[in-house]
């Protein structure tokens, strides 16, 4: 069995768990490659929608982001372009993630993400055969404006009926306080049901939070401890528990790869904001093979 009885337990109690050691540090090396690799050949900030200045950039930059579900896209940091012109030294210190699609598309990220512990690991935490793999990227969090993440829980963004959303995160470099690591509130997937959707907005393209429940105690600040964890590690994230990550001060990147589980056979609202192109079926973890 991949997650040991102790991970599975504090999976269940706190909401999260942390192996150490799932990736080599030449399999984080590769990983890191391939985010510059893909950088380096895909993304042309004379193009891309979030830096173009005409009327209605807006849109269009949201309709790249909804779009974004079965494809390979960079997103930028904001502050990262300036009036058409990079802000930063380098250009991949310019990109906030590049999503939602790299389980699938990517070659380097899909041999990761198709071995066979993680399909154990799957069936470890209580999904059928038919756990799917959606919303897989990389996140950047590029020095000194890698932006904070706000306190949240990821099945607001993955609404199952009921809710199933199990993420999964693996830094690619260490990650400290200074670098913008994970902070979670424990026992919260207990305590705070999901309260609130992202969807798409039913009058113009583009997202709003609908409420499905009543607001949620906010979770005081000394509620969360920092999870701080080497490169390589698998932190395991239960859908309802409230995290955040700081913003990055430090002069070091914080590269992490994520993706999330759903259990396939919980109804998938047609609003949800991620969506593969034409309503096509999201990939069967148990089928994605390297
Ligand atoms: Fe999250």
């Amino acid at each position: 069995m991949f997650l040991k009885p102790e991970e599975l337990h504090q999976f269940a109690e706190e909401g999260y768990t942390v192996r150490e050691g799932f990736l080599t540090p030449e399999e984080c090396a590769e990983l890191r490659d391939e985010i510059r690799h893909l950088i380096a050949t895909r993304l042309d900030l004379n193009t891309h929608p979030g830096t173009s200045f005409s009327t209605g950039a807006g849109q269009s930059s949201d309709e790249y982001f909804l779009s974004s579900g079965d494809k390979i896209r960079f997103f930028l940091e904001k502050g990262a372009v300036v009036d058409g012109k990079l802000s930063v030294s380098k250009i991949e210190d310019s990109v906030n993630k590049i999503g939602h699609a790299l389980a699938q598309l990517d070659p380097v990220f899909r041999k990761v993400t198709s071995r066979p512990e993680l399909k154990e690991l799957a069936k470890q935490v209580g999904f059928s055969d038919d756990v799917v793999v959606v919303q897989s990227m990389a996140i950047l969090k590029p020095p000194r404006i890698g932006g904070e993440v706000v306190p949240h829980q990821d099945s607001t963004f993955l609404y199952t009926d009921p809710p199933s959303a199990v993420g999964v995160w693996i830094p690619l470099e260490d990650c400290t306080q200074q670098n913008g690591c994970l902070w979670f509130a424990p026992c919260t997937h207990k305590t705070h049901r999901v309260s609130k959707r992202f969807v798409r907005d039913p009058t113009k393209i583009g997202t709003i939070f609908v409420d499905i429940d009543e607001p949620n105690p906010e979770v005081p600040n000394e509620a969360y401890i920092p999870v701080e964890c080497k490169a390589g590690s698998l932190v395991l994230i239960h859908g309802s528990a409230v995290h955040k990550s700081e913003h990055n001060y430090s002069d070091k990147t914080r590269y992490a790869y994520t993706f999330h589980l759903l259990e396939g056979k919980n109804a998938y609202p047609k609003d949800n904001w991620l969506q593969n192109e034409g309503g096509a079926p999201f990939t069967r973890l148990l089928q994605l093979t390297a």
